[in-house]
């Protein structure tokens, strides 16, 4: 098989990232992304959406949580890859497009190479520098299947090139990130991954959910005992310094991280630990009092049901759902109907 490679245009990602106005990286984001973040600074209950989490080091703290003990969804998920492998294959049919949203260090998408044999790999990232370093990596080891990187914040919009096939969609979303979006949000982005599937066709959507368990267990993997998660959540201040020339001090705040029962959803925030004002470009301010928060992410967790419930709402159906023995995470298959 001598496929030829796909020839990314070297802009692709800041074409899009352009029009989303949500190049992280960039010393000077665009209005829009300054607005968003400002309008969450200063509402009542602060709020910074988790997308800014994920810098090039965010990035790579994130990676560094995925091999924390407690944080079982990587590993678990990881599992259930390995232990249903053949009857996900079927599921889901091989000589797919596969587009792998938030693929990270593309690492979990690599894994499936062997099994679903992807006619064309779409890893889309808002991290597109660390992106970049990973695909770089795999076009070694893979140098055989056409690779079309993009870099995109998917989350409100996806807009993918015209190079991206359209047979056989599979898109894959693993890590339970589905959770990350409140319930109306969730059902919202589901609908739109029906919208860009062809109906009946093999492919579809392949997604890790995590599962609502006992709250020490959940409580634990978003708080660990190093401290790797409470640094991850830091450093999205350290971003922020960047992208608006704050001044957060980042002593002067922690991490919190724990599972709201009633709302079924682990909460991420960072605490003020004493009185601050903090300033940033154009004149604005802020003052946060101690043990005032700024919400940095939800993760919901789910149940079977209530995630088929979910998944048929959007439009899909003929649903195969994979656990771990403990019953912790969940993969589940879906076809557009
Ligand atoms: N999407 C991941 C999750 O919900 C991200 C995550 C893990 C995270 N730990 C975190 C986000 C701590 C903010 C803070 O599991």
């Amino acid at each position: 098989m001598t496929e030829p490679y796909v020839v990314v245009p070297p802009v692709a990602g800041k074409i899009l990232n352009d029009r989303s106005g949500n190049d992280t990286s960039s010393p000077n984001p665009h209005d829009d992304t300054l607005d968003e973040l400002q309008q969450g600074l200063l509402a009542p209950t602060a709020q910074v959406s988790p997308k800014f989490l994920y810098d090039a080091l965010g990035s790579r703290l994130f990676e560094a949580i995925c091999e924390l003990p407690e944080y079982y969804p990587t590993r678990t998920e990881a599992a259930i890859f390995e232990l249903h492998g053949e009857d996900i294959a079927a599921a889901t049919g091989t000589g797919v497009t596969l587009i792998d949203l938030g693929a990270g260090n593309c690492a979990k998408a690599a894994r499936l190479f062997p099994s679903l044999l992807p006619r064309q790999y779409v890893p889309v990232d808002i991290s597109v520098d660390f992106l970049g370093a990973a695909v770089e990596g795999l076009r070694q080891r893979f140098p055989q299947l056409p690779i079309q990187e993009v870099g995109m914040d998917f989350s409100s919009v996806l807009a993918l090139p015209d190079s991206v096939q359209r047979e056989h969609r599979l898109f894959f979303y693993p890590g339970s990130s589905l959770g990350n979006f409140a319930p109306a949000e969730a059902l919202q982005f589901l609908r739109r991954l029906r919208q860009a599937l062809p109906t009946g066709e093999a492919g579809g959507v392949l997604l890790g959910v995590d599962l609502v368990k006992a709250p020490t267990l959940l409580n634990a993997a978003y708080d660990d005992e190093l401290g790797v998660t409470a640094a991850f959540n830091l450093n999205l201040l350290r971003h922020l310094n960047r992208l608006l020339d704050a001044d957060f001090a980042l002593r002067d705040w922690q991490h919190r991280g724990f599972f709201n029962a009633k709302l079924q959803r682990v909460e991420m925030h960072l605490e003020a630990r004493r009185d601050v004002l903090v300033h940033w470009r154009n004149g604005g301010q802020r003052r946060f009092q101690q043990g005032e928060r700024i919400h940095t992410e939800s993760s919901y967790k789910f149940t079977a049901e209530g995630f088929a419930d979910l998944l048929g709402q959007a439009g899909f159906g003929e649903i195969s759902q994979w656990f771990d023995p403990q019953r912790w995470f969940m993969v589940c298959h879906a076809r557009a109907v």
